[in-house]
């Protein structure tokens, strides 16, 4: 059975500055998260592991020094904030409040103006699903949103094994990997994701087993 390590970048100086997007490097303490995170790695001695990470710097200086195949995928990207891109939350509720309280109320459809929503980003993330699913064992090393999003599709897939196909409307609707409309208004944008956080998902009869592994750095 194989297994799939997900985890955000280290810190970076915009998570250090409270800005949302962006393409900043590491902060000091998360060069200190890639030297952990290989450490663990190495510690591990997983079997074939492949590593992916996005385009953007700071998921590719986290994996700078993990000796494994690597491959690199736009569709990993974070959420794009469009107008809201490398602004601080409270900057966003200043000049735009109704776009903040928009977000608010409904969270996964929300789009930022000229940028995404939770919608788009689990529709832009079905070519990774689907590969994902071909490959034995993989880290992901990737973003906030976009590991809320795999989340969901690893720990709701219990309920898509049961129907075997899901069949609520929404899934019909949008014929997307992802099933279950309330899971993901409700709980996929909220998920609880970490930094400094490996989140091992090991298949289990019906389902994904799901640890946080916090590396101390
Ligand atoms: O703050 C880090 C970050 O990855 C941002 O780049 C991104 O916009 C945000 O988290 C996503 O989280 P939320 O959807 O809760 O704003």
């Amino acid at each position: 059975p194989r297994t799939i390590y997900l985890t955000r970048h280290g810190e970076s100086d915009m998570n250090v500055e409270g800005r949302i997007g962006g393409d900043s490097d590491l902060s000091y303490r998360g060069k200190l998260y890639a030297t952990a995170l290989a450490n663990y790695i190495h510690q591990q001695d997983i079997p074939g592991l492949r590593v992916w990470t996005s385009w953007l710097k700071r998921t590719i200086q986290t994996v700078a020094t993990i000796p494994a195949p690597q491959e690199r995928w736009k569709a990993l990207n974070e959420i794009d904030a469009g107008i809201c891109e490398e602004m601080s939350y409270e900057e966003i509720a200043e000049k735009y409040p109704e776009d903040f309280t928009a977000r608010d109320q409904s969270k996964f459809t929300y789009r930022y103006p000229r940028g995404e929503s939770y919608e788009d980003l689990v529709a832009r993330l079905e070519p990774v699903i689907m590969e994902l699913e071909r490959q034995g064992n993989v880290l992901v090393v990737s973003h906030q949103a976009v590991i809320r999003c795999l989340l969901a599709y690893f720990l709701d897939k219990s309920a898509v094994l049961k129907q075997t196909r899901c069949s609520c409307s929404y899934c019909c609707e949008h014929s997307t990997t992802l099933c279950c409309k309330d899971f993901m208004r409700n709980e996929l944008p909220y998920l609880y994701v970490p930094l400094h956080t490996i989140i091992k998902l090991t298949p289990v009869a019906y389902g994904c087993k799901m640890e946080h592994i916090k590396l101390p750095i």
